[in-house]
């Protein structure tokens, strides 16, 4: 199978790029950073081709994307975390996460669609934080909780007019250099590998919503059913754990 994949260059995509051309698979894997990029190629010189862009400059995604050969199955993962300070409240911060989780995202979702045929799958890598109202996660879990309802609107129109199914991945945290760089408690985080593999297996039977760990993902979606003044209640708790 042919397999893209954004974000390849560092943390998940990084993982399923390799656990995907081990298997045999062609993979194109993205990223900005051209050194990371060659580095993984050199690994795998048969299976792997790269491509350099930035998901935020519509135009270059755009035709890079455009111009590839049909791809069966594309796996957004390219994603960026900041935390708001209330205190230094910051709008280009938003301006920023936004840009790369939601409208970059969108831009890789156009370049694709010419390349993306009846029974392509196309699995976008949101998040479990879309779930709760967590402390400073305004910009983080908004493009998140975006991206979800955006990636549910398109499984109902893609695969109606094109037959193109759409997945929802929804990770909680996992092992990578973007929670490396996190100063707070992290439950339940798994390794990058179980990432990869509970995500390609989650493909494989075109699950629409690949949540993990199972466990985290069942409190999450449980706790999110309580009353909003629970949800905060509980939230603020969890914030003040943090800082012991
Ligand atoms: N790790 C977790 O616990 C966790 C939990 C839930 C959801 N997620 C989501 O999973 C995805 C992958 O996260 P990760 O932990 O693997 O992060 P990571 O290790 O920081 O990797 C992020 C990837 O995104 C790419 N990227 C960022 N901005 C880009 C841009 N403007 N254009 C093109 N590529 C860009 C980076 O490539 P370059 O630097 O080469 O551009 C890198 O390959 C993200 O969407 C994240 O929100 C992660």
């Amino acid at each position: 199978m042919r397999i893209l994949i954004t974000g390849a260059t560092s943390g998940i995509g990084f993982q399923l790029a390799k656990d995907y051309a081990k298997q045999g698979h062609q993979v194109i894997a993205c990223g900005r950073r051209q050194q990371a990029l060659n580095e993984l190629q050199q690994q795998f010189p048969e299976q792997i081709q790269t491509l350099a862009f930035d998901i935020s400059d519509r135009a270059q995604a755009v035709d890079v994307l455009s111009q590839q050969a049909e791809i069966d199955i594309a796996i957004l993962s390219a994603g960026v975390c900041e935390y708001l300070d209330v205190s230094k409240f910051d709008a280009a911060m938003f301006e920023r996460v936004f840009g790369v989780n939601v409208f970059g995202t969108m831009n890789t979702v156009e370049g694709l669609l010419p390349v993306l045929k009846k029974g392509s799958k196309l699995a976008i890598v949101g998040s479990l934080a879309r779930l709760l109202p967590f402390t400073k996660a305004e910009a983080y879990g908004g493009s998140k909780a975006a991206m979800h309802y955006i990636t549910r609107a398109l499984d109902v129109d893609l695969g109606e007019q094109y037959g193109i199914q759409v997945l929802a991945i929804s990770p909680g945290f996992v092992k990578t250099p973007m929670t490396d760089a996190n100063d707070f408690e992290m439950p339940m985080r798994v390794s990058v590998e179980f990432a990869s593999e509970t995500i390609r297996k989650g493909i494989d039977k075109g699950k629409r919503d690949i949540c993990f760990p199972r466990t985290f993902s069942a409190l999450l979606k449980l706790m999110s059913l309580l009353p909003q003044g629970a949800q905060v209640a509980l939230s603020r708790r969890m914030a003040r754990n943090q800082q012991g």
